[in-house]
């Protein structure tokens, strides 16, 4: 698999290709309930959705971090955004980066493998929890590795979909986000982990997922 470099990344961020624009034209006639759905999602394009969360994600490290009753709460928000965040991007926009950049193929698959080690990481952190022994120095190296990966997303994936794919397109795009993330499964799990999988097991470990989030916050109360 060639690499991409920074000049490329640079050239596809700059030059939409042709499927981009294909994708554009396909935006532009798509169908009425499609735009009402949108609407009633917000309209917000993906790239401000994503990067947004990209936000909450790195406050969300921090709040985990501090001690005190507040921890398990804040432990368990992050995860929850984590997982959500990381399924819509492998289901719906690695995908689209995919087939519609310049040099998207090497690019969706250096996202894909970052998601990937950091998976790993975050199983690993799930089964320590807030009150494990190591817990500060796990939280602390998924940190690392999820802000690189997401400075990385911003820089050579969102400022090329935006140049590549149309407003209306990027809005949709933002509401498709929204929807999987209404059902996504709220814990890492290890073979989900690309488009195919998170479409076919969101359905099931989503509420699932969310089941068990419900029981433990029974439990706890
Ligand atoms: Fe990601
Ligand atoms: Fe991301």
């Amino acid at each position: 698999m060639g690499t991409l470099t920074k000049q490329a990344a640079l050239k596809t961020a700059t030059k939409p290709s042709l499927a981009g624009k294909a994708t554009a034209r396909t935006a532009a006639t798509a169908p009425a309930w499609s735009r009402r759905a949108m609407r009633a999602l917000g309209g917000e394009n993906v790239v401000d959705v994503l990067t947004r969360q990209h936000r909450q994600i790195r406050l969300g490290f921090l709040r985990a971090a501090l001690p005190g009753p507040w921890r398990r709460r804040n432990f368990d928000r992050l995860m929850r955004l984590l997982a959500v965040h990381e399924a819509a991007e492998e289901a719906h926009v690695h995908p689209v980066a995919r087939r519609v950049l310049r040099h998207g193929r090497e690019l969706a698959a250096r996202r894909r493998a970052e998601e990937k080690q950091a998976k790993e990481l975050l199983i690993a952190l799930w089964h320590t929890g807030p009150d494990g022994a190591g817990y500060l120095r796990r939280l602390n190296e998924v940190r690392r590795v999820v802000s690189r990966h997401a400075a990385r997303e911003e820089r050579e994936e969102f400022q090329a979909l935006r140049k590549a794919i149309s407003l209306p397109r990027l809005r949709m795009l933002g509401a498709e986000v929204k929807f999987a993330q209404a059902y996504a499964p709220t814990r890492p799990h290890r073979w989900v982990n690309n488009e195919a999988t998170n479409k076919l097991a969101a359905p099931i470990l989503g509420p699932v997922d969310r089941a068990l989030d419900a029981l433990r916050r029974r439990s706890a109360s």
